[in-house]
């Protein structure tokens, strides 16, 4: 049995009331890694997501950051981030987001992320259309990278990686309106889709972040590729691009410049 969009809406809205209540209590805060921490409210909109679709959906293989990888069959997979935005939302900066995605036989068919900061809920479902709370989005129509509006992000190693992006992120801030750092892969990707923004890049990243948000870019008539162009990018090492189309070569030209 396969979930409706209206289901995984639900899903998302539910976990983000959870992040809504618990923004502005204490936080107990863990470290993964030196810029990499996890937050009590991580694990409890995990744990109320993974329970809901344990229970409905118990053949179902579910990737969420938190818990990994739970082994199900090959047809049904779940991408889960249970927080976007989890150093935003530590430090009381209200810009974060629940990412959830559903694919079937390896096509992403279900996406929903949810802001619960400004009650925003984008949602896609593959060749039916993108919406933000039920109403129909699309890509901007820029055409002039001078004009454009980016969004980026940094990998959490980029105090010991040689790959740390801010060779482009300068780059770009120079031959484009301006290039901004958001905290939510998730939200920079909608926020493309929506029109907001007009393109997007991030290297590194995890299924979890993007699974939903690129679907939801592409319903929205946006290009997701990875730094090479090749539409083939739902895999390790997960570098991204999505844009509206008449952005995104540019982005592919920027990146690969010599
Ligand atoms: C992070 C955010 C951030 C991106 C990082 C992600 P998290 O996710 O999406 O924008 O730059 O690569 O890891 O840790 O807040 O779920
Ligand atoms: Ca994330
Ligand atoms: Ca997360």
């Amino acid at each position: 049995m396969a979930p409706s969009l209206e289901y995984v809406i639900d899903l998302a809205r539910k976990a983000g009331e959870i992040l809504r209540q618990g923004f502005t209590e204490p936080h107990q805060i863990e470290y993964k890694g030196i810029n990499d921490i996890v937050t009590e409210a991580d694990r409890q909109s995990e744990s109320c997501i993974l329970g809901q679709i344990r229970g409905d959906f118990p053949q179902h293989t579910i990737v969420s950051e938190e818990s990994g990888l739970l082994s199900g069959t090959d047809h049904d997979a779940w991408y889960i981030d249970p927080l976007d935005g989890t150093t935003n939302f530590a430090h009381g900066v209200p810009i974060y987001s629940v990412s959830i995605a559903y694919a079937r036989n390896g096509r992403l068919v279900l996406g929903v992320v949810y802001d619960p900061m400004q009650n925003e809920c984008f949602s896609a479902e593959l060749g039916k259309g993108a919406w933000l709370n039920g109403k129909p989005i699309r890509v901007s129509q820029e055409t002039d990278l001078n004009k454009s509006l980016l969004v980026t992000g940094f990998p959490a190693s980029i105090r010991t990686s040689r790959v740390t992006n801010l060779d482009h992120f300068a780059w770009f801030s120079l031959h484009s309106m301006a290039v901004r750092r958001l905290g939510s892969a998730a939200l920079d990707l909608v926020y493309v889709g929506a029109g907001r923004m007009d393109g997007y890049w991030e290297t590194s990243i995890h299924s979890w972040d993007i699974a939903a948000g690129t679907l939801i870019v592409q319903e929205a008539g946006g290009l997701v590729t990875n730094l090479e162009g090749d539409p083939d990018f739902f895999k390790p090492p997960y570098n991204l691009i999505a844009a509206t189309p008449g952005i995104h070569h540019f982005i592919v030209e920027g990146l690969n410049r010599k």
